[in-house]
């Protein structure tokens, strides 16, 4: 027994050595026959048996759920330092039938840009295509997809204390993958998000051409600002518009529990968030806590923690809260002035003291196990509701809420205007949360399986038919390709719930762009059945 479990081991590993092998000199000789000189492709194609393939693999793995020795590994990793090695390299996938993923700063919630649960597959790593250019004259600014956005924030603040972007709070987040899947942070009830400030990008498409916004077209370029980047092309960079910001902004953190009356006071605040002064930009963060009173630890309760970005002074703050919500009672204690970039790093959690220069450090503190899901409501939850979601969060004990209001710039974009779909109407979007630190699958299941349970229970409360979900907080317990011949079906089902009514188009472009589904993954956009083709 225990011999033939020896000679099948060795049958299989010798196979997939060799198959290795096979596909990795194909590979290196097609780049070189598609101009990449001998000497560059050691620094740009990585091996499984290369000392650099799992430092490179884990550099950009931002969810230890997918830093296991079980995770589906890359049997190539290739790390473009110029746009000719991308070009390249999906001229070259695309031969020899590799599957490829794209990793910009691999912040996907499920992994989807390094990990991949159909077979086989093979990493385009952009870390190396980090270039910033930014222009006050213009107010513009070209950032390539490798670049982190607390990079691009660092590099406008340089050049101007009045300037900004909407971009996310977390700066580590890499704008390939969150440009183009729609990208939102505290500037988002002024100026919209992300996709809403993009005058042009660079693509490198199916065939391997590079093309900027006029040579793809307005379908293409319409598609790639929201609808995932993934699945139409490798996006090279972004140029973007610049927003301006005052010289003094003003944050708060004020934190109530139950005992302090949150429940009227979130109930309040579902009635304001998306109403208010759009300079104003109020998140709620609602956890369940054990309770101390004295220093003794009692019973458990919500804490709900209100946090604060405006456009102005505290004065004029003070000013807005008294006259909308002075149920949340802030006081000018609770304000701090500072600058934008100051501010930044306040959202991200980094002390008061801390300067500018650590957006330049690409690396986080630490790494942990994490699920997310998303939701949008249209209609306030009553103070009933509230107060049975309370007890079912008590009861289920780690899963947390994050609260982003939309309304301001948001209600004023037209919901086709790009394929981000979640426009007027919208009081605010739910995130659940849920990080942990403890290994193994029976921590993975007891805390993947809360945020279901609170999805589940919440049901009656969210956006229905479609229920809408954010593509940037990726989630694939709500669907995923097999990428068979259902796969315009399969699609369908997370496809609507993402992009709602522009779900169609994005199938249009990307069967005009991509007909052979080179570029997929787990949730990408289906091609269109040829039945529903229009003849020509
Ligand atoms: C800690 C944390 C905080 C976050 N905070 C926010 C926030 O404040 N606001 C917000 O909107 N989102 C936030 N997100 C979600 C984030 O925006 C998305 O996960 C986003 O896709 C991350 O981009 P990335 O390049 O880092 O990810 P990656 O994992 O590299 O890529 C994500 C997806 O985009 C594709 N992709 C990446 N680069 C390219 C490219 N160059 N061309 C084509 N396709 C590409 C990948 O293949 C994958 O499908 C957060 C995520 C985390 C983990
Ligand atoms: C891995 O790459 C090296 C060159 O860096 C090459 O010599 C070797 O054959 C490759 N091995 C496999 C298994 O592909
Ligand atoms: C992934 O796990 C390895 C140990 O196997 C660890 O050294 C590394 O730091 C982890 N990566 C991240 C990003 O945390
Ligand atoms: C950005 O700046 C670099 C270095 O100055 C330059 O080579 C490049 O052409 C610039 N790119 C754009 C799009 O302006
Ligand atoms: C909570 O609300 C009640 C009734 O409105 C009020 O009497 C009480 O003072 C409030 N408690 C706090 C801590 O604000
Ligand atoms: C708040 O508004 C009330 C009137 O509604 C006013 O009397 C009070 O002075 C205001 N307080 C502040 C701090 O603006
Ligand atoms: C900075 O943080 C310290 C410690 O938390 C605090 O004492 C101080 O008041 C803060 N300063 C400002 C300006 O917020
Ligand atoms: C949104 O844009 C579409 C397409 O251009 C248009 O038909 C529709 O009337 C617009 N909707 C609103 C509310 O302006």
């Amino acid at each position: 027994m225990e011999l033939l479990c020896f000679v099948v081991f060795l049958l299989l590993g010798s196979f997939s050595i060799s198959a290795t092998d096979e596909t990795y000199n194909s590979f290196v000789q097609c780049l070189s026959t598609n101009s990449i000189p001998n000497s560059e492709i050691p620094k740009i194609v990585y091996n499984t048996s290369s000392p650099s393939f799992t430092p490179i693999l884990q550099a950009y793995v931002r969810n230890q759920r997918f830093n296991t020795s079980t995770t589906p590994k890359p049997n190539i990793i290739i790390t473009p330092l110029q746009e000719s090695h991308v070009q390249a390299s999906v001229i070259c996938s695309k031969k020899l039938g590799l599957s490829l993923k794209i990793r910009s700063g691999g912040h996907d919630y499920e992994g989807i840009s390094y990990v991949s649960s159909n077979g086989p597959f093979t990493i385009l790593d952009m870390s190396n295509l980090r270039a910033i250019n930014v222009s006050i004259r213009d107010e513009s600014a070209w950032v390539q997809t490798g670049a982190l956005v607390g990079e691009l924030y660092y590099r406008i603040w340089e050049k101007s204390k009045v300037h900004g972007y909407p971009a996310g709070i977390c700066t580590l987040v890499g704008v390939g993958g969150h440009l183009s899947g729609g990208g939102y942070g505290n500037l988002l009830r002024k100026y919209g998000l992300s996709v809403d400030n993009i005058i042009d990008a660079q693509v490198v498409d199916v065939q391997g051409r590079l093309l900027d916004r006029k040579a793809m077209g307005e379908d293409l370029f319409w598609a790639i600002r929201g609808g995932g980047g993934a699945s139409f092309g490798v996006v090279l960079s972004y140029t973007i518009k610049l927003v301006p910001v005052p010289p003094v902004v003003t944050v708060f953190r004020v934190e109530k529990t139950l005992a302090d009356n949150a429940t009227d006071i979130v109930y309040r605040w579902q009635s304001i968030a998306n109403k208010i002064d759009p300079n104003l930009f109020v998140r709620l963060l609602l956890q369940p806590i054990t309770e101390k009173t004295k220093g003794k630890k009692q019973g458990k309760t919500i804490r709900a923690s209100f946090i604060a970005e405006y456009l102005g002074s505290a004065d004029t703050l003070l000013a807005v809260m008294n006259y909308t919500f002075p149920q949340l009672g802030v006081t000018k204690q609770d304000c701090k002035e500072m600058s934008w970039i100051e501010s930044v790093l306040y959202w991200d959690n980094f002390d008061n003291k801390t300067s500018p220069d650590v957006l330049l450090n690409r690396m986080p503190q630490s790494v942990k196990f994490m699920k997310r899901k998303s939701d949008y409501l249209q209609t306030p939850i009553p103070v009933e509701g509230l107060e049975s979601l309370w007890k079912k969060m008590i009861e289920l004990g780690k899963v947390g809420l994050v609260f982003n209001p939309y309304g301001g710039r948001m209600d004023e974009i037209n919901a086709t205007a790009t394929p981000f779909p979640h426009r007027a109407g919208n009081i605010f979007k739910i995130q659940y949360s849920v990080n942990w630190d403890d290994e193994g699958a029976e921590a993975a299941n007891k805390y993947i399986g809360q945020t279901r349970a609170l999805y589940d229970f919440l049901t009656p409360f969210v956006s229905k038919n479609p229920r809408e979900a954010f593509l940037n907080y990726r989630d694939l317990d709500i669907g995923i390709t097999t990428n068979g011949i259902k796969s315009y079906e399969q699609g369908k089902v997370y496809g609507i719930k993402y992009f709602k009514g522009n779900f169609e188009r994005l199938v249009k472009v990307k069967t005009a762009v991509d007909p052979e589904n080179f570029f997929r993954n787990e949730q990408s956009i289906p091609i269109q059945p040829k039945s529903l083709r229009r003849r020509l």
